[in-house]
C-alpha cells in the first residue's frame, strides 16, 4: 500500500480545543472516586431511614438523629449508644468495598462529634479487614456540643479492604457528623484521588465539559444541580440526589472543578441547569433566580475579589481569577421550552459578558430565534454507525454555529467496551478532525465507572477503591489528544492488489453473536471455490480461513476477553470477485 500526504496542501486547520472530556457524576465517577474522599455517607445525610454504610461495633447500637443538628444543611447527625462493654462505629467505604489504605502513607480523618457521659478515651483506627491495627489516634476534648476534630493517620501496613473505626472501651453516648477520610497525598495538592487524576491528565484534555449530563437535569427539578449548594465549607454543603442512583455529597464543587481545570491546563466548560427537568420545569415568570445563578456563576469564576462572588472565590483559596470562557445552557433539552429559556440567559449572558461562547443544545431541533456560538450533539450507536458517519460533518455548511460533539461513544454490542468499539469511535474521529474548522469541540462520554454503580456501558475509565485501568476507548481518547495536529493535509491511500485479496477476507455480514458453532464455510471467486471447510458441525478442532485472519477451536468461537461478544462473520457478502459464505449456529447471545 502507498499512502501519499499533499503537505503542500493544508485545508483545515485543526481546533485546539477538539479533544476535551466531559465529566458526569455518573457510575459513582465523583464521590466514591475521583473525589478523594474515601467515606460513604459522611454526613448522614444519604438515607433518612438507616446509617447506610456505617456499623455498630460491639454491643453499640446506632440510630439517626435530628435533635441537635449540625447546621441547617445538614440536618442528620448519627447517634452511637455504647453500654459498659465498649463499642465503636466503622466504615469500610463505598459499598463497603473497604478502603485502600497503603503502607507508609498518612490519611487525613476529620469529624464533627459531640458526646455524653464517655467513661473511657475514643480511639480511630484504620484497620485490615481481618481486624489488624494499620494506625490509630485518640479523639480528645469530646463535650456536649458540637466540635471539629481533624487526625493524622499514618498506616503501619497495607491492606487495600480495611476500613475506619472509631471505638471506646468504655460506655456513653456519642453523635458524630461529617466523619472524612482522605488520602494526605492528593493530585496536587487538590483533593482529587491520584491514580484516577493522572489517567485523565493522560488523556490530554483541552477542556473539560463538567458536571453532567442528565445529573444537570435531575429527574426533577427538586434534584436538579444547583452549583451554590457546591462551594464553601464542605460541612455546609447540602448535596443532591443524583438521577443515577446514589446521593451526592457536593464536595467536588464547581470550585473544586475550576482548581481541577487550571491544574490540567484546560478550559472549563460548566453546564448549567436551564429551569428544565427531565420530568417538569420553572414557569418562565420564575426563571429570574436561574438566569442569576449563571451569571453569578461566572463573577465566581471570573469577578473581582471586590464582587459578591469573586471574593468567595478568593476565601475559598483561589483571589486570581480562574478562566471561564465557555458555559453551556442546559443539558439535552428542547422544543420551545428550551427555546424561550435558552433565549433568556442567551440575551443576559451576552449582554454581561460577550466573549464567552454559548453553548446550545441539540436535542431534535436546536434554538433559532437568537444566533448561537457553538451547537452539542451527542451520538451512542454501534461501531458501523461511526465508521458510517466519519463523513457526517464534511457537508455541514459552515456558516451555521459551529459543532461541539458533546457526547458520543461505541455503546451497542460492545459490552463493557471492546477494541471494535474504539476502532469505531477512532474512525469517527478521523472525522472529527477533518472537520475541525467547524467541529471545534468533542468529548466521548462517560469519563468514569465503578462497577459496583455502573450504570452506564461502555466508560473510558474502570475503577475500584485501589485500581484503575482504561478500557479500548480510554486508549483511543488519549492516542488522539496526545498527538494533536495543526493542520489537515490531503491524502491518498493506494492498496495493491495481494493486500487487497487478504482484505476480501474481512467482507462479510455482520451479526453480534456470544457464542456459535460454525460450518460450511466457503469462499468462492468467480464462481470457483477457493476454501470450503472440511468439517461438519461440532466435529472439527481447527478451521483457518484462508486469508489466516480468523481461528477456532472445536468449530466454536467463544468470548475469549472482557467483551460480551464475538463478532461473527454470518451469511453471505461479495466484494469485488469474491464471496464468502459462512452459516452458524447461535449457541447464546444475539443482539442483532
Ligand atoms: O453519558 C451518559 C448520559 O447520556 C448523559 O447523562 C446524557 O447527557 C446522555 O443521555
Amino acid at each position: 500500500a502507498s499512502l501519499t500526504v499533499h503537505v503542500d496542501q493544508s485545508r483545515a486547520t485543526i481546533s485546539p480545543t477538539l479533544y476535551g472530556i466531559f465529566f458526569e457524576e455518573i457510575n459513582r465517577a465523583g464521590d466514591g472516586g475521583l473525589y478523594g474522599e474515601m467515606i460513604e455517607n459522611r454526613s448522614f445525610e444519604d438515607d433518612k431511614e438507616k446509617p447506610t454504610s456505617w456499623s455498630s461495633l460491639g454491643k453499640g447500637t446506632l440510630s439517626l438523629d435530628q435533635s441537635l443538628p449540625l447546621n441547617s444543611r445538614n440536618p442528620t447527625a448519627l447517634r452511637v449508644d455504647i453500654p459498659e462493654e465498649g463499642g465503636g462505629v466503622s466504615n469500610a467505604g463505598f459499598k463497603d468495598a473497604g478502603l485502600a489504605i497503603r503502607s507508609g502513607e498518612s490519611y487525613r480523618l476529620s469529624l464533627y462529634i459531640r458526646g455524653e457521659k464517655l467513661s473511657e478515651a475514643l480511639h480511630a483506627r484504620l484497620e485490615s479487614s481481618t481486624g489488624s491495627l494499620l494506625a490509630e489516634q485518640t479523639v480528645t476534648e469530646i463535650s456536649g456540643t458540637w466540635k471539629k476534630m481533624e487526625l493524622e493517620l499514618t498506616s503501619k501496613d497495607e491492606d487495600l479492604v480495611g476500613r475506619l473505626v472509631l471505638q471506646t472501651q468504655g460506655s456513653g453516648t456519642l453523635w458524630l457528623d461529617m466523619v472524612s477520610l482522605f488520602p494526605k497525598q492528593t493530585w496536587k495538592n487538590h483533593g482529587m484521588r491520584t491514580d484516577l487524576a493522572e489517567m485523565v491528565a493522560n488523556m490530554n484534555p483541552s477542556f473539560v465539559r463538567f458536571p453532567g449530563g442528565c445529573f444537570v437535569e435531575g429527574d426533577t427539578m427538586a434534584s436538579a444541580v444547583r452549583w451554590k449548594d457546591t462551594i464553601g465549607d464542605v460541612a455546609q454543603r447540602k448535596g443532591n440526589w443524583c438521577i443515577w442512583g446514589y446521593q451526592t455529597t457536593g464536595g467536588f464543587g464547581v470550585h473544586e472543578f475550576l482548581q481541577w481545570c487550571e491544574d490540567l491546563d484546560a478550559e472549563p466548560l460548566y453546564v448549567i441547569n436551564c429551569g428544565m427537568a427531565h420530568k417538569d420545569s420553572i414557569p418562565m415568570d420564575k426563571m429570574d433566580e436561574f438566569v442569576h445563578d449563571a451569571l453569578d456563576l461566572i463573577e465566581y469564576a471570573r469577578g473581582p475579589v471586590t464582587s459578591k462572588w469573586g471574593a468567595l472565590r478568593a476565601e475559598a483559596g483561589h483571589p486570581e481569577p480562574f478562566k471561564m470562557n465557555y458555559l453551556q445552557i442546559g443539558n439535552e433539552n428542547g422544543g420551545p421550552l428550551y427555546e424561550e429559556r435558552y433565549a433568556l440567559f442567551s440575551k443576559a449572558i451576552r449582554k454581561k459578558h460577550p466573549d464567552i461562547q454559548l453553548i446550545a443544545c441539540d436535542w431534535g431541533v436546536i434554538p433559532d430565534s437568537y444566533p448561537l456560538d457553538i451547537i452539542d450533539e451527542h451520538y451512542y450507536n454501534t461501531p458501523r454507525f461511526f465508521i458510517e458517519h466519519a463523513d457526517m460533518h464534511d457537508a455541514y455548511d459552515r456558516s451555521d454555529a459551529r459543532i461541539y460533539v458533546g457526547e458520543y461513544a461505541v455503546t451497542q454490542g460492545c459490552g463493557q467496551g471492546n477494541l471494535i468499539a474504539a476502532l469505531g469511535e477512532a474512525a469517527y474521529m478521523t472525522g472529527l478532525e477533518r472537520n475541525s474548522d467547524h467541529v471545534v469541540m468533542s468529548s466521548y462520554a462517560p469519563l468514569f465507572v465503578n462497577p459496583d454503580w455502573r450504570r452506564w456501558s461502555p466508560d473510558a475509565i474502570v475503577f475500584d477503591q485501589a485500581r484503575s485501568y482504561g478500557t479500548p476507548s480510554y486508549h483511543v481518547q488519549a492516542l488522539f489528544a496526545n498527538h494533536r495536529g495543526d493542520v489537515i493535509c490531503p491524502s491518498e491511500l493506494k492498496v495493491d492488489e495481494m493486500e487487497e485479496e487478504a482484505r476480501a477476507g474481512y467482507v462479510g455480514v455482520g451479526t453480534w453473536i456470544t457464542q456459535a458453532e460454525f460450518k460450511d464455510i466457503q469462499v468462492t471467486k468467480d464462481g470457483k471455490t477457493l476454501f470450503q471447510s472440511d468439517f461438519s458441525t461440532g466435529s472439527t478442532d481447527r478451521w483457518r480461513m484462508p486469508s489466516g485472519q480468523w481461528e477456532a477451536t472445536e468449530g466454536v468461537l467463544r468470548q475469549t476477553s472482557m467483551a460480551d461478544n464475538v463478532r461473527a462473520m454470518v451469511g453471505t457478502a461479495s466484494w469485488n470477485d469474491y464471496t464468502l459464505s459462512l452459516k452458524a449456529r447461535k449457541l447464546s447471545g444475539n443482539e442483532g
